[in-house]
């Protein structure tokens, strides 16, 4: 697969406060992908995108866009990229319309205004202040606009954080749609549950560095335990016993509850991506969320 971007030993540190952001990362992302990239608060999520999108541009190292240099690129990549950022930014004194029509003018292409308003169901306050939005509804706005320029690329950093079930819904339908039509995502969360609907791909990152990179599957496969939950009934009570699954037919225990006891429940469980992630890097992803 063709790859939209190649990043060779990134590493990049805030200059005020001498704070080592990234420290010799290197990853690509191909072209049509959800890329996810994923860790806890701190880790170096928003500094790599904010590389990517050339925000950042002191780093060391080496990353190319569609196999040119990065920093070779002009304006014109803004063109072929959409960004949401963590907090949206919106004028709050203007109608949701009136928004899109002002960050509409930074592009020389734009999608109609009022078909990306429809999708995120805002055609209908399009011509209310932005100040009266709900956090939702201004999240939603927030993505609509990074699709203002039918962009290439998707940036997203925590797209989804905070929205109700119902309003995240909508944003990860429409990511799909948009990588459905062709385009590339690249997001940062750390929500396991956006990661394993969404991502072909996902990079753990802690401390600045990736400590894995590969599809949800693979990562389960690996780093999974296959496990067997057991409730059942012992002088009255309920009792529950995790069972490794190899071997679990020469598993006396097992067998014993099996034959002796009257089984309340019993389902077979996966590793979850949350466990994988403490497991790989030593850390628990949401201490600080
Ligand atoms: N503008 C900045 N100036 C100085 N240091 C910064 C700046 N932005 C981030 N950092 C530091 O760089 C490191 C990585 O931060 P980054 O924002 O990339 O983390 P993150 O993974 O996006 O975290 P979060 O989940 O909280 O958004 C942190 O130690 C942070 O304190
Ligand atoms: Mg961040």
């Amino acid at each position: 697969m063709e790859k939209i971007f190649e990043v060779k030993n990134l590493s990049y540190t805030y200059r005020k406060n001498q704070v080592q952001a990234l420290k010799d990362i290197s990853f690509d992302v191909k072209k049509g992908e959800v890329f996810g990239i994923l860790g806890p608060s701190g880790a170096g999520k928003s500094t790599t995108q904010k590389i990517l999108i050339k925000l950042l541009k002191d780093f060391k190292g080496e990353i190319e866009y569609l196999g040119q240099p990065l920093n070779s690129f002009g304006n014109q990549f803004y063109e072929d990229v959409g960004v949401g950022f963590e907090l949206p930014v919106h004028f709050s004194k203007l109608t949701g319309k009136e928004n899109m029509e002002f960050f509409a003018r930074l592009y020389k292409k734009h999608a109609d205004i009022d078909d990306l308003l429809e999708k995120v169901g805002l055609l209908e306050d399009k011509d209310r202040m932005v100040g009266d939005y709900s956090k939702g509804m201004k999240m939603r706005l927030n993505f609509v606009r990074a699709m203002l320029n039918d962009p290439k690329i998707l940036f997203l950093d925590e797209a989804t954080n905070g929205l109700d079930p119902k309003n995240a819904y909508i944003i990860k339908q429409l990511i799909r749609e948009f990588k459905h039509a062709g385009g590339t995502v690249i997001l940062s969360t750390h929500l396991m549950n956006d990661v394993e609907e969404l991502c072909d791909r996902i990079a753990f990152i802690s401390g600045g560095v990736i400590r894995e990179i590969s599809t949800p599957r693979e990562l389960k496969i690996r780093y999974g335990k296959r496990i067997v939950d057991v409730e059942y009934r012992l002088n009255g009570q309920t009792e529950s016993e995790t069972f490794d699954l190899e071997k679990i037919g020469e598993n006396q225990k097992f067998l014993d509850i099996l034959k002796n006891n009257q089984i309340e429940t019993i389902h077979s469980g996966e590793t979850s991506l949350d466990d994988i992630f403490i497991k790989v890097t030593g850390e628990n992803i949401h201490e600080d969320a």
